[in-house]
């Protein structure tokens, strides 16, 4: 634990009415299916300056809620990655093809390791994109098809089965080359404080990572695990969706979902979880 953001903390827990309390991460390891060894803690990537461990988020959860992880058939969230894998072959749009005429069968993955490098630069565009806006690039210019909404079932799903091919691969985002100024631009974000809280990410998940917040145990927000499955809502949740409830709780407006801000922040936390194993569909609280 740290202590720079301590005043702004206390803030936070003056209105939550809760005390701070210090519970350690468990000692514990995730082998799902028995089969793909899923790394949760590892050496903090170089570029990071105030952490020397990376861990998944599974570590800070309970019991039952990590159990849920370690086999396909308890975890909810594979309920999206198969429905994403029927649309996989569903043809859409004027051009008359489905994901699978063009990628293959989801068998031979030839996206396999796909997520695990999102966001990255696209040339062609010319910014970052997440493995989101990729999936709808080839949507509207190659199906001739919609948009996914950002937000919405299908594009969550088929996130979650990106993930899901890209499973126990190190997390591996560029961060230099033409990445670099979007990077810059979302590490600026992490650690800027924001609404009537005056919090910034960093303020929870770098300085305070372990405590108790309310009746939840904070990790460090790593990104590795979404598309997440909350228990609370019932529902895969993704990354974007998340980082607007975080913005929320400290009480001050979100970026938009999908927006330029979000895209860099993605980027930014992605990195800084560079070596920990691609873990969603996740289960979460
Ligand atoms: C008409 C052919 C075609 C169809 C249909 C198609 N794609 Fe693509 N997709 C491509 C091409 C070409 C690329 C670019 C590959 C590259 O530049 O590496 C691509 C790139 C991608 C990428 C980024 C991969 C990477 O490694 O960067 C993802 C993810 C993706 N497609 C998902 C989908 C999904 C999901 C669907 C169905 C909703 C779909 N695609 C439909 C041709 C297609
Ligand atoms: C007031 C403290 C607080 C702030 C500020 C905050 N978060 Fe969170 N965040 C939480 C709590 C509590 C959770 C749920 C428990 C956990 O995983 O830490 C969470 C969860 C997350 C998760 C999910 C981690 C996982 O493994 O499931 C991510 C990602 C995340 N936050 C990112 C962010 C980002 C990015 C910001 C800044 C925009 C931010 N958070 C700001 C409290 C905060």
């Amino acid at each position: 634990m740290r202590f720079k953001a301590m005043t702004a903390f206390a803030g936070a827990l003056a209105i939550s009415a809760v005390g701070a309390a210090n519970a350690e991460p468990v000692d514990d390891e995730l082998v799902i299916n028995e089969d793909v060894e899923i790394v949760t803690k590892t050496d903090a990537p170089e570029h990071m300056e105030y952490i020397d461990e990376v861990m998944s988020g599974w570590l800070f959860r309970e019991d039952d809620t990590r159990d849920m992880q370690r086999d396909d058939f308890d975890n909810p969230g594979m309920l999206g990655v198969e429905a994403a894998m029927e649309t996989w072959d569903e043809v859409d749009g004027t051009a008359g093809k489905a994901c699978s005429d063009c990628h293959g069968t989801i068998d031979e993955a030839q996206l396999a390791g796909a997520r695990a490098v999102y966001p990255k630069w696209n040339e062609n565009a010319g910014e970052v994109w997440t493995i989101e806006t990729a999936m709808n690039a080839c949507r509207t210019e190659r199906m001739g098809a919609e948009a996914w909404d950002y937000n919405g079932s299908d594009m969550i799903n088929m996130s979650a089965l990106m993930s899901y091919l890209s499973r126990g691969m190190p997390m591996n985002v560029a961060i230099d080359g033409p990445a670099a100024e979007t990077w810059e631009k979302g590490k600026e974000i992490y650690y800027t404080r924001y609404g009537q809280l005056e919090l910034a990410c960093a303020n929870c998940h770098e300085d305070h990572y372990g405590d108790m917040i309310r009746a939840d145990h904070l990790s460090q927000g790593q990104s590795n695990g979404f598309p997440a499955y909350r228990l609370k809502d019932a529902k895969l949740v993704g990354l974007h969706n998340r980082f607007k409830g975080c913005i929320r709780d400290t009480r001050a407006e979100p970026f938009a979902i999908g927006s330029p801000e979000f895209v860099a922040l993605e980027l930014y936390v992605a990195s800084r979880g560079n070596g920990l194993s691609v873990e969603g569909p996740s289960v979460r609280n």
